[in-house]
């Protein structure tokens, strides 16, 4: 099975908290398939009377598998897409899953401006964003990536700060973390490999359409 068998589309879904919306959002224009479930041990899931495979992958691979055009098509969080700057087409805002990208310190640490937090160390799951969040803003920090669970990183002395997505703010309060600046809002987008998009424009484009149009009327809450 490989993407460039063009009579099937791959289509490549996040596991965690996008794959639900995401699978949801795809059958709804007519994109699904019988055993399609996050915890597949299948990793290929195929529909055959469609000519649809679906791949779940981690979410920080994902534009991977998009950009080499081992999928043609697929959904992921716009923080993936920032912090992997991968070569693909951004398509769709597919306006749900959202959350942001935000800096976080201790409560007791507190200070009155950003740069007083200067040389300080920045634990994220998100080195590039977080470095040129800072880097636009003139302060120079010392960054610990990490791959989860970044709020654990303050409290053990890891790091004085954090840069991670914040959805409700649980999080945050149950650990005593406080936000102190925005760096962007994040949604999922809907992406294609540049190439499938040309060699398998009349599917994808009119995928495209019918999500463009579910979409009409939807405001970000
Ligand atoms: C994300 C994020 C925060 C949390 C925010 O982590 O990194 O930790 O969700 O959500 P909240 O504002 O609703 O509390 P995720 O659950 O994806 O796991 P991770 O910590 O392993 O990245």
């Amino acid at each position: 099975m490989t993407s460039s068998d063009m009579d099937y589309l791959t289509i490549a879904l996040p596991k965690g908290k996008l794959f639900a919306p995401s699978a949801e959002m795809l059958a709804k224009v007519g994109c699904t398939a019988e055993d399609l479930s996050e915890n597949s041990r299948k990793l290929v899931i195929t529909n055959e009377k469609e000519k649809l495979h679906f791949i779940i992958t981690k979410t920080a691979d994902l534009p991977t598998y998009i950009e080499y055009g081992a999928a043609d098509i697929g959904i992921i969080g716009k923080d993936v897409l920032l912090e992997e700057e991968k070569d693909l087409y951004e398509l769709l805002d597919l306006r749900f899953g959202l959350c942001r990208m935000m800096v976080a310190v201790p409560e007791a640490l507190k200070r009155e401006k950003l740069s007083d937090y200067a040389h300080m160390r920045v634990a994220t799951k998100y080195p590039r964003i977080a470095e040129s969040f800072f880097h636009s803003m003139g302060i120079q920090m010392e960054f610990i990536k990490l791959n989860g669970s970044i709020e654990l990183a303050p409290m053990v002395g890891l790091a004085e700060i954090i840069v991670d997505l914040v959805e409700t703010g649980r999080t945050l309060k149950a650990n005593n973390l406080l936000e102190v600046a925005t760096i962007q809002p994040v949604t999922a987008r809907f992406i294609a490999n540049r190439v499938s998009f040309k060699l398998k424009f009349d599917r994808i484009n009119r995928i495209t359409e019918e999500l463009r149009t579910l979409l009409e009327g939807v405001v970000i809450p």
